[in-house]
């Protein structure tokens, strides 16, 4: 007589309908389409050409067991091209072999991160069996001739940026071996891309260089003086420096398996932040008050090698209070944009709120200026509306000082700074929640309060998501100081 492990049940279906991230505006798209010479409600400018690239976890089939955003879901990528004054459309799946296997299957195989239910070989085969779904659904980066998934800790997936169509994982020619953030940096003026990861044994947080050439420039190399493994999401980068916040989100797994969470917040810890020298010198520390970072804006040196300073590196990101559903505390969390100048030799930190904007996330700025002074961040906010959507792009002009808003009426999505030829522009996904119509909107960055020059009608919906990329059909010229 033999016996056999029972194969654990298949989990229960999620309930969608009252799921605030399957629902709504968040709802996912299971269509693919490719649509010419798009519906315009005003006037694309003629000086702009380029593709606005965008992910977002957009489950392929209706998930089970669990889902929680933004850790779950499949990747779909969204590309809007615009040239000529007109605008057309393509998205896509990306194809991991979970999704293939789940296409051929007809329905959800895999479960939600949290759950730690995985398929068997009889269901999979051997090679997919107990492996948990891959999810290059956070960020799209385009470097040497690569277009990126990218993933949270994990290694991206290739495209082909003809069609969109999934080549393959790929390790970067081993810089990301061991995985890589969703948020690598690339640096305008060497063309290098550089980045960091997480992993939950030692040596916990590796950072690595890409040459503009593709080629690793540096392996996978130790953050000396980590001793936990945290969740860090996204990194700054300036002309010398690599710039990491560790802030106390920590990965526990004796406490997962006492029936708690595996990410456990710990203020009393406070904030360590790295300044990892580029040129591979020792890291300078600081210490500061504890913090929760979602996403940078940009970061440069006060003085490098070529202008008078005194050493400094400013930081501008959003700061929240402590990261919401990963933390039990009594007060709702709360963000501000916030500038931090840094001063590495004497390892302080002075914090300044910049505007009064509250509640806003995604900050981004004209991506050709990344390691280097940035006259302007927008990001996007909410003035609580009845959905909770994200809804206002606020516009920060940080050399006047000022700030501007504008709210289209819609829920909006993370703003992408799109240089043209003569003039630059902000751009936006936004999807009506009264008749679920997605729009992208094109607003002059001079002037982008003044609502939009351009509002292109999606052929169908796009729904709520995470990050994008704006790739110019041409070289653009260097911003004008
Ligand atoms: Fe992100």
């Amino acid at each position: 007589m033999t016996t056999t492990s029972p194969t654990p049940a298949r989990p229960a279906p999620v309930d969608m309908a009252h799921h605030a991230h399957l629902s709504g505006v968040f709802a996912p798209q299971r269509t693919e389409v490719d649509v010419d010479d798009l519906e315009v409600i005003g006037t694309i400018p003629d000086d702009l050409h380029g593709s606005y690239l965008r992910n977002g976890p957009n489950p392929r089939f209706d998930p089970i067991g669990s889902y929680v955003y933004p850790l779950d879901g499949d990747a779909m990528v969204h590309r809007l091209e615009i040239g000529g004054g007109a605008a057309h459309y393509r998205n896509r799946f990306v194809r991991t072999p979970m999704v293939v296997a789940e296409e051929a299957a007809g329905h959800a195989i895999w479960s939600g991160l949290t759950d730690g239910y995985t398929p068997s070989a009889d269901e999979v085969g051997p090679d997919l069996a107990g492996t948990f779904r891959q999810l290059p659904d956070i960020n799209i980066v385009e470097h040497a001739g690569r277009l990126l998934a990218m993933a949270e800790a994990d290694q991206p997936y290739r495209l082909d940026p003809a069609d969109l169509g999934t080549i393959a994982r790929d390790s970067c020619d081993g810089a990301m071996a061991v995985g890589s953030t969703a948020h690598p940096k690339i640096d305008p003026s060497t063309g290098e891309l550089v980045l960091f990861n997480y992993v939950l044994e030692a040596p916990y947080l590796t950072w690595a260089v890409i040459g503009p050439d593709g080629r690793t420039r540096r392996p996978p190399t130790p953050v000396e003086g980590v001793d936990r493994p945290l969740m860090i999401h996204d990194m700054a980068l300036t002309a010398r420096y690599i710039v990491l916040f560790l802030c106390p989100l920590v990965f526990d797994i004796t406490a997962m398996l006492s029936g708690g969470s595996l990410l456990q917040w710990h203020p009393e810890s406070g904030t360590r932040i790295a300044l990892i020298p580029r040129d591979g010198g020792p890291i300078r520390w600081v210490d500061s008050e504890p913090m929760w970072v979602w996403h940078f804006a940009n970061a440069f040196d006060n003085g490098a090698d070529d202008a008078p300073g005194d050493g400094t590196v400013t930081v501008d990101y959003v700061e929240w209070t402590y990261p919401g559903a990963f933390a039990h505390m009594p007060q709702p969390a709360s963000s501000a944009l916030v500038r931090a100048v840094l001063d590495p030799a004497r390892g302080t930190i002075a914090r300044t709120v910049l505007g009064e904007s509250a509640d806003v996330e995604f900050p981004r700025v004209d991506d050709r200026l990344l390691t280097r002074s940035h006259p302007r961040v927008a990001t996007v906010g909410k003035s609580g509306n009845d959905t909770g959507d994200r809804d206002s792009l606020w516009f920060h002009d940080l050399r006047a000082g000022t700030e501007t808003c504008w709210r289209p009426g819609v829920a909006i999505g993370e703003p992408i700074y799109m240089p043209g030829a003569h003039h630059d522009y902000w751009g936006a996904f936004g999807t009506d929640p009264a008749d679920m119509a997605s729009y992208f909107y094109v607003l002059a960055a001079d002037d982008p309060s003044a609502g939009p020059l351009a509002t292109v009608r999606m052929p169908i919906r796009v729904p709520a998501g995470l990050h994008g990329a704006w790739s110019p059909a041409e070289p653009i010229n260097p911003p004008v100081e």
